[in-house]
This record gives structure tokens, sequence and C-alpha cells, in this order.
């Protein structure tokens, strides 16, 4: 039998790392977070590293790069609400990553919100939330702000009239991976016409296919040209507000142009990569566990308390990377060196026994969990995603009569990555019908790069939880 990686009395590998490695510089051993084995099942991994290390475990990531992975639910806490002694900046690493590391593209500093601390965190983010409020909160939606709730419900009976004639369909690629995609699409001032090129192109990036690079060149040129759009005609939508924000700071045109739409970049795949999963996870649960099965159709168990559950057992960040710290300090009894790199262990500190003793007991809407994080960098996009879930849900299951899995749940397979998780298919069968008559354009149709429909009905349930 092979010893898992992460059981090994050598963890590194069965070498260990080469000589010159940063994981030899910092003398101690370390468990590997990478390789096949580790990928198969992440969970037993870092329970593994839980009983070896306690709530702080040191770790090397692809590469044999050093980290430490924070595994407990108050140590995860801490770092997250401390930023100055742990930045979410990585300019103040310390090691140099090889070329062509695949932890560059998720570490490699730029003035973005999520990269940055202190004031130019401050600064960035107040862009990023004021121009999102409107888009998501428990005013917006009840007093009838830009309708988010209503177009998400449109969306969603869009994608549904292209296979509910059929009795069968994969969730996944048919639907959740779609609606969250084509709603920020929108909301950032996107035309219809150009939604599909761009949902296509996202998701290709993300993959990793071989045209990933040229799909990521489209992507810039499309933003590139909807700020250049917007700037000459404003509308009510994130990329008008993100332009009208960033012109109080008297950027030159080319820097206000690169910024925002770096920005828009990353809304775009914040939101795709976490809610598409979010939303898959929460639609598995609610077709195979018998918690959620009986409550959901008798009313019990509200779907707002099933996506918080889905939250706490299948965070759809299961880890962070990350947080640098900027001086030497103790965690947890682990020594921590000034530069090291720190990854929030969100899916272990959501299940840290000494806060959930019983992983069984469902945690009825408790809506504590880290999958958000927490601190000053808490994800500002947390409602829209949960509104997004539950709307789409709620149409699937008012729309499919007889909605059940055409697999057995074994079946349903997930994948899972350092930074994300995804299921493969999610295979339904249910009542066949034909297309519903008289569907239109979106709500109050509007021209191209016209902005978000105006709407006084919007149900308040799906964008107003916290
Ligand atoms: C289920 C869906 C989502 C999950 C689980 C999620 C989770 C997270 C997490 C864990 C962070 C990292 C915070 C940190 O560094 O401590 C984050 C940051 C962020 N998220 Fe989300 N997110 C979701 C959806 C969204 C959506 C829909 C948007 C935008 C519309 C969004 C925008 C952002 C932004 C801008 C940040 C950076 C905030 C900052 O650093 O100040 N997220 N999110």
């Amino acid at each position: 039998m092979t010893t898992p990686p992460y059981e090994h009395p050598h963890f590194a590998s069965k070498s260990g790392p080469p000589p010159g490695c940063p994981a030899h510089a910092r003398g101690i051993e370390s468990a590997r977070l990478y390789g096949p084995e580790v990928e198969a099942d992440y969970t037993a991994a870092e329970e593994a590293l839980r009983k070896r290390f306690g709530p702080v475990a040191p770790v090397t990531l692809q590469g044999d790069v050093p980290a430490w992975l924070i595994l407990g639910y108050r140590e995860n806490l801490e770092v997250m609400r401390n930023p100055s002694l742990f930045t979410r900046d990585s300019r103040h690493w310390n090691i140099q990553l090889d070329e062509g590391s695949p932890l560059a593209p998720l570490t490699a500093w730029q003035p973005l919100t999520n990269l940055t601390d202190g004031e130019e965190h401050t600064r960035l983010r107040a862009a990023v939330t004021q121009s999102l409020a409107n888009f998501s909160s428990r005013q917006e939606s009840e007093s009838g702000g830009h309708g988010v709730h209503r177009y998400v419900v449109w969306r969603s009976h869009q994608l549904i009239d292209q296979f509910a004639a059929r009795g069968s369909a994969d969730l996944i690629s048919e639907f959740a991976d779609l609606l969250p995609l084509r709603v920020i699409s929108r909301l950032l001032g996107l035309s219809e016409a150009h939604v599909p090129a761009l949902v296509d192109s996202v998701r290709d990036t993300i993959s990793g296919s071989a045209t990933a690079v040229t799909s990521s060149e489209q992507i810039t040129r499309l933003l590139y040209d909807l700020v250049a759009l917007k700037r000459e005609v404003p509308g009510h939508d994130i990329t008008s507000r993100l332009i009208t924000h960033k012109l109080g700071e008297r950027l030159g045109e080319e820097h206000l142009r690169q910024e925002v739409a770096e920005h828009l970049r990353m809304l775009l795949t914040a939101t795709h990569s976490t809610t598409a999963p979010l939303l898959g996870s929460t639609l598995r649960m609610s077709l195979s566990d018998r918690r959620f099965r009986g409550h959901l159709a008798g009313g019990q168990m509200t779907l707002p308390t099933a996506v918080e559950q889905v939250l706490w057992d299948s965070p759809p960040f299961p880890r962070l990377v990350g947080r640098w710290a900027t001086a030497d300090t103790d965690l947890a009894e682990q020594r921590i060196r000034k530069g090291d790199l720190l990854v929030h262990g969100l899916a272990a500190a959501n299940r840290d026994p000494k806060i959930r003793p019983d992983l069984d007991e469902p945690m009825h809407g408790n809506n504590a969990h880290l999958s958000f994080s927490a601190g000053p960098h808490e994800c500002p996009g947390k409602n829209l995603a949960r509104g997004i879930v539950s709307a789409g849900i709620d149409v699937l299951q008012e729309r499919l009569e007889g909605l059940r899995l055409a697999v057995p749940t074994s079946e349903v397979h997930e994948s899972q990555a350092l930074m994300s998780r995804h299921l493969d298919r999610l295979p339904v069968t249910f009542t066949p019908r034909p297309h519903r008559a008289g569907v239109g354009g979106p709500p109050g149709a509007q021209p191209q790069h016209a902005p978000i429909p105006q709407s006084g009905t919007a149900t308040p349930h799906a964008l107003s939880h916290g």
C-alpha cells in the first residue's frame, strides 16, 4: 500500500524537495498539499494534518512552495481580522516563484481590491462595494432598485426553455455553469448580444483549455470596449459606477480604463468560480439529501437555510491563497516568519470539531461559516450570490415537475483543486413540457448597453440575506 503524502514521515516527496528549494529553508517537516492522492480526497488529507499538527499545519504547495495551512476556525478568523500582521499583499512574500508556477496567477500582485490592504484597499474596495450595493442590498430589492431578482428569474426561465421539452438535462452544464455569469455580465452593463460569447470565454479561461489564452484576450478586448462605451454613455450598471468612482481619483485616462477593466474581470471570475459551484452543490443537496428533500418540498426547510448548510459543508473556495505575514509571529504554537504564505483552509475551518462536534447536526440557517471569509476582505458579493442561487433553484422547482436525479447520488462526482470545487455533471429527469408561451426579451427589454431594468416587484427574499 502506498502511504499518502500527508501521512508520510518525510512528507514533501520521496526524495524530499530539491536542494535550494524554499521548503528546505524553513527547516521543518512539511506535508505535501498537492498530487493525485491529496486531490482525490482533500478532506482526509486535511483531517490527517489537523490530527498531526493541530490548527495550523506546515505544508508545501505545487513546486514544493512552503506555506501554512490554517485549519482551525478561530485561527482563520484571527488571521482574517488582522490585516496589519497578515496582509493580502503578495509583495511581502519571502520567496520568488519559479517562472510558470501554477501559483503565479493566484498570487501575482495587481492593484485590485483582493490583493491590497490599508488605504489602497479601502479606496479600491469602496469602488467595488458602492457599485455592487445597488444590485445586492435588501433596500434595493424592497424599494424597487434595478430589479436583479426579476432578471435572475427571467434568465433562469430562458435557460430552462432550452431543455424543458426534453424531459432530461444536465443541470451543471445547462444551468449552474451559465446562470451566474449571465447575471453578472448583465449587471456589468454588457449587451445581450455580447453575453453568450463572454460566458464561453470565461468558462474557457477557467478550464485551462488550449484556447484559454485567446479567450482571455477576447475578454480583455470586450471589457476595454465596455469601459470605453460606458465612459461616453453611462448607464445604471456596475461599470458606469466604477468609472464614476475612479473619476474622483484623478487617474490618467489609460490608467482609469485599465483599473476598471481589471476589476470587471475580477468580478466576472469571482462570480463564476464561486456561485456556479454553490448553485450546483445546493441543487445536488436538494435532490439527494433526505434532510432537505422532504423539508424543501414540505416547506419546513427554506431554500436560504439549505444554501447556508451547503456553504458550511461545501464552500466554493475550499481553500484560499492567501495571506502573508508582515512580521515574525506565533499562530497556534507555530512560529510564522515574516513573509511566510498562509493558506486559509475554509472547508477545514467550517468543520473544525471545536465548533462543530457533530457534522451531521443541521446548522439551521446559522451563517457564521467562513465561506465568504471575514474581516476587511469579507466577500462583498455574498448577497448577490445567495440571491442568484435561491432564485435559480426556485424557478427550476416551479418549472420542472417531477424533478429527480437520473443517476444514483454516488455517481455525482465532484472535482476539487486547491482553490475550487466543481460537480462534473448533475443529470436529472422531469416531466417534459413544451416551451412557455409569450416569452419575450428581458424584463423591460432594452437597447444595447442600456441600464438594468427598473423593477418595483422584486421578490425580497432572494436578494436580502444578511
Ligand atoms: C458563493 C459565492 C461566493 C463565494 C463563496 C465568495 C467567497 C469569497 C471569498 C472567500 C473571498 C476572499 C476574502 C478574503 O480574501 O479574505 C471573496 C472576495 C471577494 N469576492 Fe466573493 N464570493 C462569492 C461570490 C461573489 C460574487 C457574486 C462577487 C461579485 C459580484 C464577489 C466579489 C468578490 C470581491 C470583489 C472580493 C474581494 C474583496 C476584498 O478583497 O475586499 N464574490 N469572495
